[in-house]
């Protein structure tokens, strides 16, 4: 099941069955709230699903998986820059003053010494006041079976919970709002949102 998932036909496949496209308009109206013309950094963008719901921004995506930038530059065209590089300190050096950037389901696949490095190159990328939003699945008190029993067969292996997440966070920035949201996914799956402020 795993493996299958890096197709990128049925990797969107499989997050359209889980999340549905309310999920999408959801998150951008809540917590993106990109507005036209606004410079868009989508770290680990898989095939650029969040493109499709974003105003006309100038939109850059990167993923290390070379099958799923291809398949955003096939899905969106000119309405993107899709480039195929792992997320490492100086990867993304020359990238300056964006007003928004997102880590959607990315930070669970990392671990803490490489997830600190999204949080900096992050920093590092932001206009002063712009905002770096995450989403990933995370650990709860009181959980039920289901949904711990999802997070622990995510591809990503490391899956975390709220002060965790938040810890990596605010070590890099000074302002972090957090939110656990139990109903975003169709699936009984339980996400932490992070909105961090530059
Ligand atoms: C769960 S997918 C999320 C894709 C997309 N953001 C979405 O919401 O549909 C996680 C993505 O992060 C990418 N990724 C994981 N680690 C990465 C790294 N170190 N550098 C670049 N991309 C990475 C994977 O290739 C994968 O496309």
């Amino acid at each position: 099941m795993k493996s299958l998932l890096s197709i990128p036909c049925l990797y969107d496949a499989f997050q359209f069955l889980a999340r549905g496209k309310a999920y999408q308009e959801r998150l951008a109206r809540m917590f993106i709230r990109a507005r036209p013309g606004d410079r868009v950094l989508d770290l680990g963008c898989g095939t650029g699903a969040m493109l499709s719901c974003l105003p006309n921004v100038d939109y850059v995506g990167i993923d290390m998986s070379p099958a799923y930038i291809a398949a955003g530059r096939r899905r969106h065209g000119a309405r993107g820059r899709f480039l195929c590089m792992e997320l490492t300190a100086d990867a993304v050096e020359g990238f300056t003053d964006f007003d928004v950037i997102l880590a959607m389901g990315v930070i669970h696949h990392l671990d803490d010494a490489r997830a600190l490095n999204l949080f900096r190159v992050a920093y590092d990328s932001l206009r002063p006041g712009g905002r770096l939003v995450t989403l990933d699945g995370v650990f709860t008190s009181g959980q039920s079976r289901i949904r711990r029993a999802l997070l622990e067969a995510d591809r990503g292996r490391h899956v975390r919970s709220e002060p965790a997440y938040r810890g990596l966070a605010t070590d890099v920035f000074s302002e972090v709002k957090a939110v656990v949201i139990e109903d975003l996914f169709r699936i009984p799956y339980s996400t932490l949102i992070m909105e961090c402020t530059r």
